[in-house]
């Protein structure tokens, strides 16, 4: 249990990565596979990822992240990537799966595709599921990181537009944000973790 509360509680997003180390692509596959148990709305799972590994495309990703070193140090960034049109992409395996695994009667299956359809006709609408379900598989995958030991830093500073263009992301695709992964350097040390606001300001039970 505390093992497990530590997970959380001592990820920082960590700015110095050792960049001697590499992580087989196996391991990070089997680390985004654990992290798409993930919930979803309707299960859609509306993420993709492109994880930048080769040295040159890192650097050229730096520039791109504004000049962020630990995009360089990492052993890979992962670009994570809402796909604000899932819901008609994805629907059709996620009801033969429903129905395959007895969730739902056959005769139920028009009905209820129209329906989550639906939930993603209007663009903002979508653009809000699209982000929201990518941004918890995002946190999963820091979590899932540190299970496997390793480290993460999550980012949101880039252009995004270059971005698309250098990885060829589709313009009805989102980039929420993109993590750095890897191996922390161990002769440098992070600077306390930062203030973080109490229950009571920022909550209430009622
Ligand atoms: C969506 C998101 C985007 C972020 N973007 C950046 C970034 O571009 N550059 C950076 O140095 N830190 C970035 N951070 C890291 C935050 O600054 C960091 O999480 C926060 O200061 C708390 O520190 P901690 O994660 O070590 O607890 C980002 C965090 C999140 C969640």
């Amino acid at each position: 249990m505390k093992e497990c509360l530590r997970l959380i509680t001592d990820r920082r997003s960590i700015t110095f990565f050792d960049p001697t180390r590499d992580i087989p692509n196996e391991l990070i596959k089997e680390i985004l596979e654990v992290s798409a148990t993930a919930p979803s709305g309707y299960n859609i799972q509306p993420w993709e990822v492109i994880v930048v590994k080769d040295k040159e495309k890192k650097r050229k990703l730096k520039d791109i992240c504004y000049g962020q070193q630990k995009v360089e140090d990492a052993s890979a960034n992962i670009v994570l990537v809402a796909n604000t049109r899932a819901g008609e992409e994805h629907v059709d395996r996620i009801l033969d799966s429903w129905i395959e695994l007895g969730y739902i009667k056959p005769e139920a299956r028009e009905s209820l595709k129209s329906q989550i359809v639906a939930g993603w006709q209007d663009p903002q609408r979508a653009f809000r599921k699209a982000v929201r379900d990518t941004a918890l598989f995002g946190m999963t995958i820091m979590i899932t990181a540190r299970a496997y030991g390793l480290e993460t830093h999550p980012m949101e500073g880039y252009d995004e537009q270059k971005l698309k263009e250098f990885l060829g992301i589709e313009e009805h695709k989102v980039v929420p944000m993109v993590i750095a992964i890897g191996y922390k350097d161990q002769n440098r040390e992070l600077l306390p973790r930062a203030y973080r606001f109490k229950f009571e300001e920022f909550g209430r039970i009622l």
